[in-house]
């Protein structure tokens, strides 16, 4: 494995994390716990450390997860990367989304991140994940209704409290990240890139770079489509958030399908998977410091990890990068 520390936190990660979102089974037709955990210790095994989960992924449920399998790791071996600022219990703030959690009730998503709001989620992280500290604390979307810098002072407080290691955000834009950083050093953004959503190319990724904060690129495989075991019009379960993506359209599925066609022999040569080559080619790209990677199973996971005994040469990158933008436009 590989490992990079998160801007000037002072906290080392693994460049392959494990995303535990679909672990939660919410938006993702429910889950099979024993499988999560399982996937979960395969990827400790073969050097990911770091688990990235948030408490809205199933409600608590992928924290607890996290927890259960955690239980059996070295503590300090481990690096927990959590969320606050969804609320499906409280309704405050902007309403993000209305959505059912895995029994099938509807709920109401907020997004906020007021000060008490967040010591609150912080205990029950803290609970769920059965530990005494968060090894990075990132808000989950932006809060348009609370002040930056309030919701900074609060994390900053956990920090000196000794609950929370370092600070981050996710799908910050430039200027709330340097609204943010009049208060705290952030240590990363985690925002969404794959080779087919890289907008932020113009603008997250050359500010990152200049300032030296980590860039995280959540979901690298767009939710499995970059496997290439996708089909045009393939069902999903019911609560698959797939089932309606605009990028799982069959359309845009035979175009990435055919592009994916074209840098296979590249995967075959190297006894690679797809999934492992994009990976890889993720990683390549400037500001990427890590892919984190959700996995339903072991199996997954440990394909998942051993991309990062892949090597790929800077014109592999490229070749690569060239199919990719003539066959997709991307
Ligand atoms: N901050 C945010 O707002 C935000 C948003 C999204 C994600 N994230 C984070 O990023 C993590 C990763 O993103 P993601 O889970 O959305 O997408 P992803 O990593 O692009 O895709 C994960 C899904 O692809 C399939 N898959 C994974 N490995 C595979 C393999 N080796 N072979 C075949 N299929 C495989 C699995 O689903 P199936 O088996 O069901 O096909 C898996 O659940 C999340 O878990 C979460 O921690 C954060």
């Amino acid at each position: 494995m590989e490992y990079i520390e998160l801007g000037s936190s002072g906290l080392t990660v693994s460049r392959i994390t494990f995303g535990s979102w679909a672990a939660g089974g919410w938006m993702w037709g429910g889950t099979e716990q024993n499988d999560a955990v399982g996937a979960i210790h395969a990827s400790f095994d073969l050097g990911v450390t770091s688990i990235d989960t948030a408490p809205i992924y199933g409600q608590g449920l992928s924290e607890e997860i996290v927890g259960e399998a955690i239980k059996s790791l070295p503590r300090d071996q481990v690096q927990i990367l959590t969320k606050f600022g969804m609320r499906w219990d409280l309704a405050k703030g902007t309403l993000s989304m209305k959505s059912r959690n895995n029994e099938g009730q509807d709920i109401d998503v907020y997004k906020y991140a007021g000060r008490e709001s967040i010591i609150r989620e912080c205990e029950d992280s803290l609970r769920r994940l059965g530990t005494d500290y968060i090894d990075l604390y990132q808000i989950h979307w932006p809060d348009v209704t609370t002040p930056i810098a309030e919701t900074m002072e609060a994390v900053q407080r956990l920090i000196e409290q000794g609950k929370v290691r370092a600070a981050g955000v996710s799908n910050y834009s430039v200027a709330q990240m340097q609204e943010a950083e009049q208060v705290l050093n952030l240590a990363s953004n985690q925002v969404p890139y794959s080779m087919v959503r890289r907008d932020i190319e113009k603008d997250v990724v050359p500010y990152c770079v200049e300032h030296g904060k980590a860039i995280l690129a959540y979901s690298p495989l767009q939710l499995g489509l970059l496997t290439g075991k996708i089909r045009p019009g393939q069902p999903f379960d019911e609560g698959d958030l797939r089932a309606t993506h605009p990028l799982f359209k069959p359309e845009f599925v035979t175009r990435v399908n055919r592009f994916l066609d074209k840098i296979r022999p590249m995967a075959e040569s190297k006894s690679a998977t797809l999934g492992q080559l994009v990976l890889r080619w993720t990683l390549a790209q400037p500001g990427i410091s890590v892919a984190l990677v959700g996995a339903r199973n072991a199996e997954q996971a440990v394909q998942n990890a051993r991309a990062i005994d892949l090597t790929l040469s800077p014109q592999e990158v490229d070749f690569i990068t060239r199919e990719l933008e003539e066959g997709l436009g991307a």
